[in-house]
């Protein structure tokens, strides 16, 4: 009887690894996002886009049925390589999906480079991985933080702002998204006199507030995400700062954050590309099936790993599921527009959005659309030889 059962596991088994191999079987998607800590949040609203896409393909993506491997990432980088090796080479996934933070993101597009192993980047900023990292086979459905950061400092520097304080986590994102700042903040003319930073995920920030406090400049510029954003709004608000020293931000500081926040977040500007009130026929279906769905709104966090699961279906479609055709699955998404909830993309060449970013403003719980900020929007993707 155990032979009976050895031989028949075997079988199976055998069975799943031909039909791997041949490209016919089951999709083995690799989902590598946070489940824990500050971007909890935000890994859960990747998936839920995701999965809702694929249900609407009927399970399926490229003809082939879904299959999710995950693995919580906590957003540390010292566990990264270690995460996604074994989802490459224990688990044996046929494409990566993930992850959150831009250090994580930089390890896994490393592994994804030297596998040729097919990777989309539903969130990270790393403006690396679409600059000196870019390869043929590493996709982003989200954005560089360059592009909010960039468009905001266009946006201050009219509003009449001169001198400006910025203050971010000291990691990559935070990093870029005030060098995208200042980078067009002082082409117009205005100055960044005093860069403060915490180390991520430190939400200690009474000493850099009052740091701000005693600097007096115009304005502040700031990139914080998940529960680090909804603390630094509330403490904000708290010394006294929003009446005096309008704050500005990359709309991560107000993106899914806004029951936590509540009125401390009121008439908050940040630009990003994604608003609640984009009143399109695309985006109200998704939003409409998404509440359906999760009994929760979407927010840009969403919307980035809806479009992760639309990019690979696209590429995937191409070659009917046969990820061995990696030029072909690339060539695919290269030339595809992407009927985002946010507004049709497709992607630069080192396959970053070439997207509008919104000027966005709160008010109650959304993110309101005041205006487009900057159209079209690329990347410069420095450093990317493709
Ligand atoms: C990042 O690490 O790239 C990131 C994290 C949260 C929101 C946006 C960017």
């Amino acid at each position: 009887m155990k032979t009976v059962r050895t031989a028949a596991l075997l079988a199976a088994a055998l069975a799943s690894s031909v039909a791997q191999a041949q490209n016919t079987g089951k999709l083995k998607v690799g989902l590598m996002l946070p489940a824990t800590g500050t971007f909890a949040a935000l890994g859960t609203a990747i998936e839920n886009g995701f999965r809702l896409h694929v249900t609407e393909q009927g399970g399926k993506l490229g003809g082939r049925e879904v299959e999710f491997v995950k693995v919580d990432d906590e957003s540390d980088p010292a566990k990264a390589t270690d995460n996604v090796n074994k989802l490459i080479k224990r688990d044996n996934v046929d494409v990566l999906v993930g992850t959150v933070h831009s250090g994580v993101a930089m390890a896994m597009a490393k592994v994804a480079k030297e596998t040729g192993t097919l990777l989309v980047v539903p969130n990270a900023g790393a403006d690396a991985v679409t600059g000196p990292m870019c390869a043929p086979n590493i996709f982003r459905s989200s954005f560089s933080n360059w592009q909010p950061g960039y468009a905001m400092g266009e946006v201050v520097a009219k509003k009449g702002h001169k001198k400006v304080v910025t203050i971010t986590w000291k990691y990559a994102a935070g990093d870029e998204s005030v060098r995208g700042f200042k980078e067009a903040f002082e082409k117009a003319g205005g100055q960044v006199v005093k860069e403060l930073s915490l180390p991520f995920p430190n939400v200690e920030f009474q000493a850099l507030l009052t740091e701000i406090a005693a600097a007096k400049p115009d304005a502040v510029y700031t990139f914080f995400a998940g529960g680090g954003a909804v603390k630094f709004v509330k403490d904000y608000a708290a010394a006294g700062l929003k009446k005096n020293i309008p704050l500005y931000g990359a709309g991560f500081l107000t993106d899914g954050t806004l029951e936590a926040q509540g009125a401390d977040a009121d008439g908050l500007l940040t630009t990003l590309h994604y608003a609640d009130s984009l009143g399109t026929p695309k985006d109200n279906a998704f939003r409409l099936a998404y509440a359906k769905s999760f009994k929760l709104q979407p927010d840009v966090y969403a919307v980035q790993g809806y479009d992760a699961a639309q990019m690979l279906g696209i590429g995937l479609a191409a070659v009917k599921g046969d990820t061995s055709k990696k030029a072909e699955i690339a060539a695919a998404i290269e030339k595809a527009k992407i009927d985002s909830p946010r507004g049709a993309f497709s992607v630069s060449k080192a396959h970053n959005p070439v997207q509008d970013i919104y000027l966005r403003q709160v008010s109650g719980k959304e993110n309101k659309l005041v205006s487009v900020a900057s159209k079209s929007l690329a990347d410069p993707g420095r450093g990317c030889k493709l």
